[in-house]
């Protein structure tokens, strides 16, 4: 579902379940070494998918090790996102001649847990929901948000080399099933600009949300 709301020059392979041959590389092993097996499932299968991806474009089946803040290492002329929730994995990767950055998330189609919207959005965000919410009530908007802003975070992140948090970029997500970001704090240089924002687009079904990035 996901290459639906991503641009044709960005490879994207998903799972909705485990496959028996999905195997790690032995540097991946080391990581999840000690990891529950939830954990373990979720990185082997996202890998997965991330090297069929690479294949793809033509590339050799590499590690793929998470690095500063867990971003993921992709091999030097590539760039890519993953993203695992309960019932999905999906790895997306673009030739940086192409692409710029990518970020995506999925989530579980349902509401957020109480308290947590408070916590991760800013006082307009939540009066735009609810508008949302009356004209749209079928989709879970505050779930929505939440994949948004992870996917401006995976954005931003190989960019920028910092951290940036929920209060500092605020979404507006549009029914047409598109959304912007705009960075409330200075931005990294990139192509000879500010940073500014983000343009990405959403999608619902199959019980999930999913939000993407593609910054060309
Ligand atoms: C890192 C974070 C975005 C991951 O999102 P999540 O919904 O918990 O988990 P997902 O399954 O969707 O994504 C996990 C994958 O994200 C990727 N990831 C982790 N840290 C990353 C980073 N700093 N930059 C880019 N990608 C990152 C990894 O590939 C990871 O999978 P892996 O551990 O198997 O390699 C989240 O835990 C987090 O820290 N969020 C706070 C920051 C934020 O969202 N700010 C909002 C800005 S508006």
């Amino acid at each position: 579902m996901i290459e639906r709301i991503l641009p044709v020059d960005v490879v994207a392979v998903e799972a909705f379940a485990d496959p028996p041959d999905a195997v790690l590389l032995p540097e991946e092993e080391a990581v999840v070494a000690k990891a529950v097996d939830k954990r373990r499932r979720e990185f082997t299968t996202v890998r997965h998918c991330a090297r069929q991806a690479l294949a793809r474009l033509g590339r050799e089946p590499v590690a793929i090790l998470p690095g500063e803040r867990g971003a993921p290492g992709w091999p030097d002329g590539i760039v890519g996102s993953m993203t695992h929730c309960a019932g999905y994995r999906a790895a997306v990767l673009a030739e940086d001649k192409v692409v710029t950055s990518l970020g995506i998330d999925a989530e579980p189609h349902v509401t957020l847990p109480d308290g947590v919207l408070d916590a991760v959005s800013l006082p307009d965000e939540r009066e735009h929901l609810a508008a949302l919410a009356a004209a749209e009530p079928g989709v879970h908007w505050d779930k929505l948000l939440f994949a948004a802003k992870e996917s401006v975070y995976k954005t931003w992140f190989p960019l920028a080399r910092k951290w940036l948090g929920f209060s500092d970029a605020r979404i507006r997500l549009a029914r047409d099933g598109t959304f912007t970001a705009e960075l409330l704090v200075p931005g990294p240089q990139v192509n000879g600009a500010e940073l500014r924002g983000f343009d990405g687009r959403w999608t619902t079904g199959d019980g999930l949300v999913v939000a993407a990035i593609a910054m060309v």
